[in-house]
C-alpha cells in the first residue's frame, strides 16, 4: 500500500499565463473531446477549444458556421478531460459583434461550462468589447494577426506583417487588445519578426502559430501536429505522429481479421 498521498495537479489559471511573459514557453494545443483533453492535460498549459473544429470535426471549408452551442458543448467534453490545463473557449463568429451580445453570449459560456476564459478574434476595432467582458469579469484572450473568421471577406489566409506598415498597425492592434484588458494574445499567420515585435511591445504573453519562435508560446491545432487532419499542410504545422496512417493501418489489421475470422481468438473471448 503507498503511503504516499496522491497530490491532485494544481490548476493554471490566467494568473499563472500572465506571469510566464519572457520565461519558460507557454504550450497550447487545442482538443475538442475529453478523450484527448485528458491526454493533452499533462503537457499543455492550455487547452483551446477552437472554431477551428467547424473544419476538423465537421469537415466545413472554413470556421464561420460554427455555433455557440457547438462550442458549449465541446467545452463541456474538454472540461470533462481537462483538469490541470487552463480551458478557452474560441467565440464563435457573430457571437460578439457588440459589446452587449459578447457578454450575453460569454456569460452564457461561463454558466454552462467551466471554461476559464474565452478568445475573440480582432484588434483596435474590438478592444471597446474586449473591455467590457474583461470589466464584466469574463478573462478574455486576444487573438490578432491572420484571424480565420476573416477568411471571407479577406478571400483567404493571408500572412501578415510583411511591411513596415503592417507591422505597426498589428503593434496598435496588439497595444490596444492589452490595454482592454486581455490576459494573453494569440498571433497567427505573421513574418516572424513582426512577431518578436509585437511580443516585445505588450507585456502580456504572445502565443503563436504560424509566427515563427520568437513568442512567449505556441499552439497548433491538435488534428495538424498528430496527422490526421490530411487536405493540406500549411508550411507552420510539424507532424509530430502521422496519425491517419496508423489508423488506417490498424483498421485495416483488424477489418482483415474479422473477414478472416482470426478476430476474435480465445484470448479475446469469454
Ligand atoms: O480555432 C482554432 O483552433 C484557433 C487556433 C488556430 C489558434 O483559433
Amino acid at each position: 500500500m503507498s503511503t504516499q498521498k496522491e497530490t491532485k495537479p494544481k490548476k493554471i489559471t490566467v494568473d499563472t499565463i500572465k506571469k510566464r511573459k519572457n520565461e519558460t514557453p507557454i504550450v497550447m494545443i487545442t482538443a475538442y473531446d475529453a478523450l484527448f483533453a485528458k491526454i493533452f492535460d499533462d503537457y499543455a498549459d492550455i487547452i483551446l477549444v477552437g472554431d477551428s473544429l467547424n473544419m476538423i470535426f465537421n469537415a466545413k471549408e472554413d470556421t464561420l458556421s460554427a455555433t455557440l452551442d457547438m462550442m458549449i458543448y465541446h467545452t463541456n467534453a474538454v472540461c470533462q478531460g481537462a483538469k490541470r490545463a487552463l480551458v478557452v473557449l474560441d467565440m464563435p463568429f457573430g457571437t460578439y459583434s457588440c459589446k452587449k451580445e459578447a457578454l450575453k453570449n460569454a456569460v452564457k459560456v461561463y454558466k454552462k461550462t467551466k471554461a476559464d476564459a474565452v478568445k475573440i478574434e480582432g484588434g483596435a476595432e474590438k478592444a471597446d468589447i474586449i473591455r467590457y467582458l474583461t470589466r464584466n469579469s469574463i478573462a478574455v484572450m486576444g487573438h490578432i494577426g491572420l484571424m480565420p473568421q476573416h477568411v471571407r471577406n479577406e478571400g483567404g489566409y493571408k500572412v501578415k506583417g510583411k511591411d513596415e506598415n503592417d507591422v505597426q498597425r498589428l503593434i496598435k492592434d496588439a497595444l490596444a487588445v492589452e490595454n482592454a484588458g486581455a490576459f494573453a494574445l494569440v498571433v497567427e499567420g505573421v513574418k516572424p519578426e513582426a512577431a518578436k515585435e509585437i511580443t516585445k511591445a505588450v507585456k502580456i504573453p504572445t502565443i503563436g502559430i504560424g509566427a515563427g519562435a520568437e513568442t512567449d508560446g505556441q499552439v497548433l491545432v491538435w488534428s495538424d501536429m498528430l496527422g490526421f487532419f490530411e487536405d493540406f499542410k500549411p508550411k507552420f504545422v510539424k507532424r509530430y505522429l502521422e496519425g491517419a496512417k496508423l489508423v488506417r493501418e490498424a483498421v485495416e489489421r483488424y477489418a482483415n481479421e474479422v473477414k478472416e475470422r482470426k478476430f476474435p481468438d480465445s484470448e479475446h473471448s469469454y
